[in-house]
């Protein structure tokens, strides 16, 4: 079993604090006490199937009832088989026909400072005319759309859009390279991608259809680009391809009734890092994933028809479709939706946001948190935060000093904090505090939900003991579960479901305290967690190696104070000098072929890399020293020691 990756798990293991929620909270939440979260636990556990099933006849509108709650086919799982939903209907139509349509939808403001409010009538006006204009760009049921904007209404309308007729989105978040949105289109067989002329990021214009066009000259199978105007750039349109949206989805007819789809109509795609090169496209489909997203939201935050909701996640993350979109949405929320940088104009740009739009529930990332404790206090003493009432994170684990933080600074002692675990691949939160219910202990994501039934195993697949770390598993299947890895559902069943028989294998350590509290413990694969985003460390050694110049690479992760674990990488080199212009030009190619994210932090050049006998690559030295910490652990495998000692004597 691989180390974790990142820091901070001493400061875990001896966390012994607890939060219990006010006694005025939890008289007001849904779920009141350990008691009422135990005994719904305990229920949903005696019969998974017949819990979500009940929930699902009673939450989601049904053109067509289902017959049965659950076909399972390990790793194949069918849920609510034989009804027909709709997502975007369950997310807009519902509260329109409901008598909901005047309530507020979106609440969005643009990094400039322009705002703009949608209700859910208006949303539905919108999504249906975006939705007529993809089918007369010749989109329907099954076809790719790939989406690549900024945080945009018309990001959320998009992708409802696509939902309402059936067609299956694949947003790419918009700070990847143009060769990783071409993969990404090639991989799905996109037919249509959605862009805009810009987005703004610190006070500057990202020219995203100009890295459009270049995917687009090795996207075969898309026939047309969909063009936002946002930022007022003027991209070159190419004739017959390319089409503004205000030319057709403005003039585009308002009727387009939602179409009626089997339940396990595949619903979306991500793009997510694994532990090989190539991203896996992760499979979301209609039904489960609709009411697992919704019902998770309403647990996790409580939510309140009063609340102003707002989660901080780029909806090309699964965050951002599961918690700004489809799971708020589902559930009536009031949604607020920004879209530029944290530290635009200033550094208290959120806390102004809070402030002037009453945010009543704050989701965000540790990364963020940290970003937040380095910019200092003052800046969010200059605001009244009071109207906040939970506050959420997501990610990766929350150091416990970060967690007192966010408890005092942002959340007055007085809002529970809910660390919510859960992956790509979950669809939605698998634990967390529930916030009127369950006590916190920071750095703990505490406890599974109802109908989640976690396992802790070790190497030879049996449960471990209390307190013991080994790998997590969840023991039966649940809605929001992945369908599958787009085209390759080899890879789904080895990567997921091949090491421990009958139980999804989510690739992180864990340990279960004595009160039953889980504690994540970093990835088993060779997956970084930077800033919150993953990224697979064969995915940057590919690029790199891409590089004429470099024969051989090695990246691993470093712990690092904002971003949990910086990309560090050892390249050995062809025939070209280690210079000072080579390293730039080396992050610039990981930038080009991957995206701003995965550019390294360190790139350390070396006449070799330490290597076992065997060939491979001893990545926890290179770990060790990319830390400055001394090589430990066994070395005695390595095949040529003089290389640790020369890695060693460029650290001096
Ligand atoms: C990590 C993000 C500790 C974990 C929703 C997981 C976390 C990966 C937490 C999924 C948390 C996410 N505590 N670790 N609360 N939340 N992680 O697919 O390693 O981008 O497997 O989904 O992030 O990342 P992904």
């Amino acid at each position: 079993m691989a180390e974790q990756a990142g820091g901070g798990i001493s400061n875990v293991m001896r966390e012994e604090r607890v939060f219990p929620p006010s006694a005025e909270f939890a008289a007001q939440a849904r779920i009141k006490s350990m008691e009422e979260y135990e005994a719904l636990w305990t229920q949903a556990a005696a019969d998974p199937p017949k819990f979500w099933a009940d929930l699902a006849r009673d939450e989601l509108h049904w053109f067509e009832p289902f017959s049965k709650a659950l076909v399972w086919n390990e790793p194949v799982a069918e849920w609510f088989v034989g009804g027909k939903t709709n997502a975007c209907y369950n997310c807009v139509d519902k509260h329109v026909v409901e008598g909901r349509g005047d309530r507020t939808a979106i609440i969005w403001e643009g990094e400039p400072g322009d705002q703009r409010t949608l209700t859910y009538a208006e949303l539905q006006t919108e999504v249906s005319k975006c939705a007529n204009a993809l089918k007369s760009l010749g989109i329907g049921v099954g076809d790719v759309v790939s989406i690549y904007m900024p945080m945009t209404p018309e990001l959320a309308i998009a992708m409802l859009a696509c939902a309402r007729i059936g067609a299956v989105h694949s947003v790419i978040f918009a700070g990847f390279s143009a060769e990783a949105i071409a993969d990404r289109n090639n991989d799905a067989g996109a037919k249509l991608v959605i862009t805009s002329d810009g987005a703004w990021r610190r006070g500057k214009v990202l020219p995203l259809k100009e890295t459009v066009d270049e995917a687009l000259a090795k996207s075969p199978t898309v026939e047309h680009c969909l063009v936002l105007k946002r930022a007022g750039d003027a991209p070159t349109m190419q004739e017959g391809r390319d089409v503004w949206w205000h030319d057709v989805v403005d003039s585009a007819s308002a009727d387009c009734p939602a179409e009626p789809l089997d339940s396990e109509t595949p619903l979306f795609i991500l793009y997510t890092s694994g532990s090989t090169g190539k991203p896996k496209g992760i499979k979301h489909t209609t039904a489960g994933y609709n009411l697992y997203a919704k019902k998770t939201f309403e647990w996790v935050f409580d939510h309140r028809d009063d609340d102003i909701y707002w989660c901080t996640a780029d909806c090309g993350w699964i965050t951002g479709h599961s918690y700004i979109v489809y799971g708020p949405l589902a559930a009536g929320a009031q949604v607020m939706m920004y879209e530029g940088a944290p530290n635009h104009p200033a550094e208290d740009r959120f806390w102004d946001i809070i402030e002037r739009h009453k945010v009543t529930i704050f989701y965000t990332a540790p990364t963020a948190i940290r970003a937040f404790i380095k910019w200092g206090d003052d800046l969010v003493k200059k605001h009244d935060l009071t109207s906040l009432r939970i506050l959420g994170t997501v990610g990766e684990g929350i150091n416990p000093e970060a967690w007192m933080w966010y408890h005092r600074m942002i959340g007055g002692e007085r809002c529970p904090i809910v660390d919510t675990w859960w992956q790509t691949e979950t669809g939605g939160i698998m634990m967390s505090p529930l916030p009127g219910a369950i006590p916190t202990k920071p750095g703990s994501c505490t406890k599974p939900l109802p109908g989640i039934i976690p396992s802790i195993v070790g190497t030879d697949g049996q449960e471990v003991d209390t307190n013991q770390g080994g790998m997590l598993t969840i023991a039966h299947p649940w809605p929001g579960m992945l369908r599958g890895i787009w085209g390759d559902m080899d890879r789904y069943e080895q990567v997921y479901w091949s090491r421990v028989k009958g139980k999804y294998l989510a690739g992180d350590n864990a340990r279960c305290d004595e009160d039953g509290y889980y504690w994540i413990m970093g990835r088993i694969d060779d997956v970084l967690n930077v800033s919150g985003h993953r990224l697979s460390t064969i995915e940057i050694e590919s690029a790199l190696v891409s590089h004429a110049a470099v024969a051989e690479a090695a990246a691993v992760g470093r712990p690092h104070e904002l971003k949990g674990d910086a990309v560090a990488v050892f390249v050995t080199l062809c025939d070209a000098e280690p210079t000072e212009e080579l390293r730039e030009e080396l992050r610039q190619h990981v930038r080009k072929e991957i995206g701003a994210l995965a550019v390294p932090d360190d790139i350390r050049f070396t006449s070799s890399l330490p290597k076992t006998r065997s060939g491979k690559i001893m990545r926890r030295l290179l770990r060790d020293i990319a830390a400055g910490r001394e090589a430990a652990g066994d070395t005695t495998t390595l095949e040529d020691y003089t290389v640790l000692a020369k890695l060693r004597e460029k650290e001096a």
